[in-house]
């Protein structure tokens, strides 16, 4: 296991920029450039599921392996073998969810740069030493050495259990995955944010209410207002793509539905907070849409 400060350590390594850089264009390039793509990278990063796919596939090896761990110890402690048939297919079940968790994992980190890309990538270093110890074990135990197998697995447990702490980190400590949509206290009563003759058509607008941070968009001649710090890892709306009824985050490609903030398309998976407009004496006016 790890401490917190072999995790701030782990997080300064620049060393691992030049291979993570390398993997992330080549999952990058995996998962765009067609619809069919697209598709497929939503589907991973858990736009149809509402959050993160990822945190859920992770429970399946860790799952599995923790039973197998169970059955090794009992059979090693014992001396009796009869659990041995349900280790083995706990160890083979821990692989076929770590390659799941594994590919949903490698979609959401695609999205992160600096720190969190580092951590991102020494998580999976781990992860990948653990599912090679794993693999080493379900070998050995095919052949009939057990105790190898066992203590093979032994070790592979250690590594993914490192590798989730670095992973509780990612999200926790450095905010991936969780909703980056600011958590204000709207108005419940409309308030005037600004005249309605200031908003052109086609055109974004960045305004403030107190501690409330939105945008209001015109798009053919309807007014919407959402919250303006992306849902997926906090970027500029404002400066997004509007076309369709959805503003397009220009940092990641998300696309958002103007009228309720809805997500269209991922990487975001949490949808935009969007607010209550109506437009009175020549201001328009704002309010928290009830939910
Ligand atoms: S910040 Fe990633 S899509 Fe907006």
């Amino acid at each position: 296991m790890l401490t917190r400060e072999q995790s701030r350590l782990i997080e300064r390594q620049e060393w691992l920029e030049p291979t993570s850089e390398t993997v992330q264009k080549a999952v990058s390039s995996a998962l765009t450039g067609s619809p069919l793509k697209r598709r497929l990278d939503n589907f991973l990063n858990g736009v149809w599921l509402g959050h993160p796919l990822h945190p859920l596939l992770t429970d399946i090896p860790i799952g599995a392996w923790t039973v197998a761990l169970g059955l090794d110890a009992y059979e090693a402690g014992t001396g009796h073998a009869q659990f041995a048939p349900g280790a083995d297919a706990a160890v083979v079940m821990g692989l076929v969810g770590g390659f799941a968790s594994a590919i949903s994992g490698l979609a959401q980190w695609q999205y992160t740069d600096a720190q969190p890309r580092r951590t991102g990538m020494a998580h999976a270093l781990l992860n990948v030493t653990g599912v090679t110890l794993y693999i080493t074990s379900a070998a050995l135990r095919t052949r009939g050495k057990r105790s190898l197998g066992q203590g093979a697995a032994l070790l592979g447990y250690g590594c993914v259990m490192a590798a989730g702490y670095l992973g509780g980190d990612l999200a926790y400590n450095l905010r991936i995955g969780v909703n980056h949509a600011p958590g204000q206290t709207p108005p419940d009563r409309f308030t005037a944010v600004m005249p309605v003759h200031a908003l052109a058509e086609g055109t974004a607008h960045a305004v403030d209410v107190g501690d409330l941070r939105m945008m209001l968009v015109r798009q053919q001649g309807q007014i919407y207002a959402l919250a303006r710090e992306c849902a997926h890892l906090g970027g500029p709306l404002e400066e997004g793509t509007l076309a369709d009824g959805c503003v397009t985050c220009p940092w990641h490609g998300s696309r958002f539905a103007l009228d309720d903030g809805r997500v269209v398309d991922g990487p975001a998976t949490f949808p935009q907070p969007h607010f209550e407009i109506r437009v009175r004496e020549g201001q328009i006016e704002v309010r928290m849409t009830p939910q």
